[in-house]
């Protein structure tokens, strides 16, 4: 049975097995769909196109390099040159299908493709699925990570789980780590599941409670003027530990957590001890050593989550009960501290 969220007005989430029997969302006028796609997902491209064949006229596909190699201007261009030569116009859909990497170049061009056309989305990663295709956040690298993009809804994203389920095993655990994230900041059920089930977990149970906490967090607070902030949740120390490291996101968001749930510890006793343990039975990774302190905090200040008055971090009081606030260079130390980094 499908289950279904809305983020906006006229964006939809529609989490199946398979895919819904009908893709595209009722519209009028529309003569195309593009498809955009990376090799490693070209068999779910396929099955996607092949469905899009009964639904509307014509289907090309766009295939762009793996992985952020998808996310510059020069594809951004070429895919710009391909929509005009197919003369994909006003009433016709973007299709992107694949990990975030393409969700976000997908929307990034449905946005900006003669001034918007409909995107859908298929993302079939976890992480794709539970973050990066579901709250109309678009972008390309240039000039730095996502520095260049757009706010807009997909029409539909599609989470097909059996898709989900059968992603290879890094993938799945990376995306983990954003669903515990999602439990812990919005989702105490979440937390229950993973500590029963471990890494037997089943994504069709915790997938869709992670979608509609961030559906949840999106819908109170769209372009982020505050609320949103919570979802950087293991973010501020993750995002400077996955630069320098180069480790995949989720890993270093995992990381990020475990510094994370140290300091609320400190400032609130939370139980920060038993979020690392989780993390840890889950096959996540909780320390991060070997890292120098110094280029760490040079990465965090350099972070656009820092403002004048200093470093913002996401902190737990409990597991939904969430904080955004100052912290003090004592309390980075010994965030990093916890996670190895001294
Ligand atoms: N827009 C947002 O709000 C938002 C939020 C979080 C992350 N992101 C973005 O998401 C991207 C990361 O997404 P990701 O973790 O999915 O990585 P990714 O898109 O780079 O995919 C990782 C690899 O897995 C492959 N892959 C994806 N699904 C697969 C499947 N089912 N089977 C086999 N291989 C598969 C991809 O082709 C790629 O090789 C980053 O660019 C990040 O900036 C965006």
């Amino acid at each position: 049975v499908a289950q279904r969220f809305q983020p906006a007005e006229r964006s939809e989430v529609i989490i199946t097995r398979g895919l819904p029997d009908v893709v595209l969302p009722v519209r009028a006028g529309r003569e195309m769909a593009a498809v955009i796609s990376q090799v490693p997902v070209t068999a779910v491209a396929d099955a996607v196109s092949d469905r899009l064949g009964a639904e509307v006229g014509e289907v090309i596909r766009l295939e762009v390099p793996d992985r952020e190699a998808a996310k510059t201007l020069a594809v951004v261009g070429d895919l710009y040159n391909r929509l005009a030569e197919a003369n994909l116009g006003r009433h016709d859909t973007v299709v992107a299908v694949g990990g975030g990497a393409v969700t976000d170049l997908g929307g990034f061009v449905a946005a900006t493709w003669v001034r918007g056309v409909e995107s859908v989305l298929v993302p079939t990663s976890v992480l794709g699925a539970v973050d990066a295709a579901i709250g109309g956040k678009t972008g390309i690298n240039h000039a730095g990570k996502n520095l260049v993009g757009a706010f807009w809804h997909p029409s539909r994203v599609v989470v097909d789980l059996d898709v989900l389920e059968a992603a290879p095993l890094p993938l799945r655990l990376e995306g983990s780590a954003e669903i515990v994230k999602a439990g812990y900041i919005g989702d105490p059920e979440i937390v229950r599941l993973y500590r029963r089930h471990g890494g037997d977990t089943p994504l069709a149970e915790v997938v869709p409670r992670a979608v509609a906490v961030k559906v949840d967090v999106v819908r109170a607070d769209f372009r982020e003027g505050g609320g949103r902030a919570i979802l950087n949740f293991g973010h501020t120390i993750g995002h400077g530990i996955e630069t320098l490291s180069g480790m995949p996101h989720g890993f270093a968001v995992s990381i990020g957590m475990a510094a994370a749930g140290a300091v609320s510890a400190h400032r609130y006793g939370f139980d920060g001890g038993s979020l690392t343990e989780l993390l840890f039975s889950l096959g996540l990774p909780v320390a991060a050593g070997g890292l120098s302190r110094q280029a760490v905090l040079d990465l965090i200040a350099r972070d656009k989550k820092r403002t004048s008055a200093g470093v913002r971090m996401v902190l737990l009081r409990g597991v939904g009960d969430v904080v955004v606030d100052l912290v003090s260079p004592a309390e980075l130390d010994l965030a990093l501290a916890a996670v190895g980094i001294s």
